[in-house]
């Protein structure tokens, strides 16, 4: 979709990360796995992980409170918050409408996106849509997610992959030709099955069954996830880009959803990218879902790496499957 009539663009960014980091030296303790392992086939050296009294939207409060000072925003000025996430705090009410009360933003709608770790992509989408179209002029995008409440600490496939953390990003109009200028957002949902976790919704409800097969934890056929990653992510910042009527030759930064570095380099290598000019901090987070992107954005930013004017690509894919991309003028 091409962007139009008023531009929109993030003015403001905010990250949470819980405190406690597991190594993969932890994991080595409770899992027959080995650093070697994990740092070759996936480029993660750490996480973070969630206090026992801490859940998503606690850490999207704090990414949430960040933005918007970043933005010089006070929370009455927001007119909708967006939250990305697939590790709710309850299968209803929406983890929005928690983050909207403790952050006192008296003033906002509030919904929640569940498209995987695409879901920071697609709740941005969503924003600038509303932002250009005239309806609201500050959107909040608050992506959180506690990923190891929902691991199978027996499972080594995928319980070495993910961590928790927020990052939110404040969206309002801006200057033509700034901010947002493509998105590409898509959807499989025959590869539903590859990336799911299967019970504790109106398909299969919890029971002692379900508990006891660990059916209410992450469940992936990480090698079919990964032939489609290598794939779409390419495939999707081009299409961006030749929305936006540019080239990969443009690109100033690509900053990829955090999954695992071979992926990220297949997809910098299909846009002919340098590796200076491709931001990774997996290795720091691991995969943090739909607050990967936010949090790299960040501190990409922070570094000094992105700056104002320069012209980014995020590109991202997920459970779904799902798969999204937007390219932008830099305004921070
Ligand atoms: O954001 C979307 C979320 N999903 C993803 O990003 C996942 C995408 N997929 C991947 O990143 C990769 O497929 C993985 C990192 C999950 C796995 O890498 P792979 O190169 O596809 O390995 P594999 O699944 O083909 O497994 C290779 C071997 C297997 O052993 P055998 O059967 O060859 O003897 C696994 O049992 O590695 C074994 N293995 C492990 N060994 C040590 C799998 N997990 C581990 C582990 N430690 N943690």
């Amino acid at each position: 979709m091409k962007v139009s009539p008023r531009s929109a663009g993030i003015v403001g960014l905010g990250t949470y990360l819980p405190a406690e980091r597991l190594t993969n030296a932890d994991l080595e303790k409770i899992i027959d796995t080995s650093d070697e392992w994990i740092r070759s086939r996936t480029g993660i050296s750490e996480r973070r992980r969630v206090a026992s009294d801490e859940a998503a939207s606690d850490m999207g409060v704090k990414s949430a409170l960040k933005a918007l000072e970043s933005a010089g925003i006070k929370p009455e000025e927001v007119d909708l918050i967006i939250v990305p996430t697939i590790t709710p705090d309850m299968v209803f009410p929406s983890t929005s409408s928690i983050v909207q009360d403790k952050i006192g933003a008296i003033n906002a709608a509030a919904f929640d996106i569940s498209a995987g770790c695409t879901g920071f992509i697609y709740a941005l989408s969503t924003a600038n849509q509303f932002v250009a179209s005239g309806a609201y002029d500050t959107v909040l995008v608050v992506a959180t997610e506690a990923m190891t409440r929902f691991l199978n600490w027996e499972d080594r496939n995928t319980c070495v992959l993910f961590g928790d953390g927020s990052g939110a990003a404040v969206i309002r109009p801006v200057d033509e030709g700034e901010g947002f200028l493509s998105f590409v957002l898509g959807s499989d949902g025959s590869g539903s099955d590859l990336l799911k976790i299967p019970a504790g919704g109106s398909r299969t409800p919890a029971t002692d069954k379900t508990l006891t097969n660990k059916e209410h934890f992450i469940q992936m056929s990480g090698n079919e996830v990964f032939r489609f990653a290598v794939k779409i992510m390419g495939e999707a910042a081009i299409n961006a880009l030749d929305k936006a009527g540019l080239t990969k030759e443009d690109v100033d930064f690509l900053v990829p959803h955090q999954a695992n570095t071979r992926i990220i380099e297949a997809a910098a290598k299909r846009l002919g990218l340098p590796q200076e000019k491709v931001f990774i901090n997996l290795d720091k987070y691991g995969n943090m879902s739909s607050a990967s992107i936010p949090v790299a954005l960040e501190e990409a930013t922070n570094k000094g790496l992105l700056k104002k004017g320069d012209l980014i690509v995020l590109v991202g894919f997920g459970a779904g499957l799902t798969w999204g991309a937007s390219v932008m003028r830099w305004l921070m």
